[in-house]
């Protein structure tokens, strides 16, 4: 009796391609890109693309641009903080004759994460 639930799980995952767990998964990540486009077309969009430049730069493989991500993640915040102290900052601003990004000190690390993600999955 004790096996019944068990032996109905297994079965379960016989027949189903997808386990339910795998489903979840998958359900999450859905909703993390969807989560990080909208946040991109709400607040970035109006100046970046991610593989055309705009007002700002084509955003295609920024991560890579930037290995400190503390760094990043700080100057999507609020870039004229890092303007101050970073060379590579500071010559993409005097690049881009000295266009100030908009601060986005609402944005949560995980927010900004996802805004990141979307940009990766979109230069694949
Ligand atoms: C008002 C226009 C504007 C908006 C809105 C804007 N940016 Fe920018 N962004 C720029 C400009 C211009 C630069 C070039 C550097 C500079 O001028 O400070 C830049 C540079 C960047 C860089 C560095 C790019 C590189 O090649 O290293 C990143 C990363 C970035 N922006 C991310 C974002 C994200 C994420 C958002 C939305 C949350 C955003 N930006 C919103 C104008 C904007």
């Amino acid at each position: 009796m004790r096996w019944l639930p068990v032996l109905a799980l297994l079965g379960c995952a016989e027949s189903e391609p997808a386990p339910a767990e795998t489903k979840r998964a998958i359900a999450s990540t859905n909703t993390a890109h969807e989560a990080g486009k909208k946040l991109f077309f709400s607040k970035c969009a109006s100046c970046h693309m991610v593989n055309k430049e705009l007002t700002g730069p084509a955003l295609k493989g920024v991560q890579q641009r930037w290995p400190d991500r503390q760094k990043l993640y700080a100057f999507i915040r609020n870039s004229d903080s890092v303007i101050q102290v970073d060379s590579y900052a500071k010559n993409l601003w005097l690049q881009y004759n000295q266009t100030a990004m908009t601060p986005h000190p609402d944005l949560t690390d995980e927010q900004i994460g996802q805004i990141l993600n979307y940009i990766a999955s979109v230069s694949e």
